[in-house]
């Protein structure tokens, strides 16, 4: 990845060439995507300036740091199992194991990909902090299973060797917090990668807060950095038992299926 030096936000002007960009070592090409914007009548750019997400070297900075503190909100299960294990389910109705290739984009201490290998999936998760990732090796051993576990950024799948012909893939939190260009990156990525009949879980905080927390993607950006997915089910997720930055963030539940 190439990175350019840090520009303030007083001194960044908006335009083709400049970068709007408080973060440490953004990479030009997505700051100045930026600018760029989705689709609809507020561009990416002001989007950006009211809570702008982040790039990829301060999202990896921001999870190294909360791994490294041990503070990882996310991991309280009490909440999650019944929903994923019901998203889950919707993808396996009718089948029989083995189900086929699941990557798990930013699969933190492997619990879902360990849950996916378990009911019959040929799991891939990849995870860009590696004390996460000695974790979740561990879980797969102690479960007896086999996960391909590798550490890459969800950005650039293809370099991180995850392979082809995934026809499920998770984004559990990983990608909301990214900037607009970045959750295109991604998708670019997810294409390249997947089946034609693939699909896609993800669990997004709703938009339009302010501070620390991830920014959130709502429908429409979804839709428009996967294009050529249709979004199939949308609800919302249950946050009982969650800390209150949950509750707070509105989250979503999303199925995109390419077809
Ligand atoms: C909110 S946690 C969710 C973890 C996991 N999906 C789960 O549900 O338990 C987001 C995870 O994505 C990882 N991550 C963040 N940015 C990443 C990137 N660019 N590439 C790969 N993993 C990333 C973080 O280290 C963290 O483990």
């Amino acid at each position: 990845m190439r990175y350019v030096k840090r520009v303030s936000r007083s001194k960044a002007k908006v335009g083709a060439d400049a970068l709007d960009c408080a973060h440490i070592g953004c990479s030009g090409a997505v700051c100045r995507d930026l600018d760029a914007g989705l689709n609809g009548a507020q561009s990416g750019y002001q989007a950006a300036r009211q809570h702008p997400g982040r790039c990829l070297v301060v999202n990896v900075l921001l999870y190294r740091a909360l791994w490294g503190l041990g503070f990882t909100p996310w991991e309280r299960r009490q909440a999650w199992a019944e929903q994923v294990s019901a998203m889950f389910d919707g993808e396996e109705q009718g089948r029989q194991p083995p189900y086929g290739a699941a990557l798990d984009l930013g699969c933190g201490t492997g619990f879902w990909s360990v849950d996916l290998a378990e009911r019959g999936w040929e799991v891939t998760g990849v995870e860009i902090v590696p004390k996460a990732l000695r974790a979740a090796r561990e879980r797969a051993q102690k479960a007896g299973v086999e996960v391909r576990f590798l550490e890459g950024s969800v950005a650039s799948l293809r370099d991180a060797d995850a392979g082809f012909g995934f026809r499920l893939v998770l984004d559990l939190g990983t990608v909301h917090g990214l900037a607009p260009a970045e959750v295109k990156a991604v998708a670019g990525e997810v294409n390249a990668v997947t089946t034609d009949d693939a699909t896609l879980l993800m669990y997004a905080f709703s938009p339009g807060r302010k501070g620390p927390t991830p920014r959130g993607l709502d429908r429409e950006e979804v839709e428009a950095a996967y294009a050529g997915w249709r979004v199939v089910d949308e609800q919302p997720f249950d946050t009982s038992g969650m800390p209150a930055l949950f509750k707070k963030a509105d989250p979503r539940w999303y199925r995109l299926r390419r077809d």
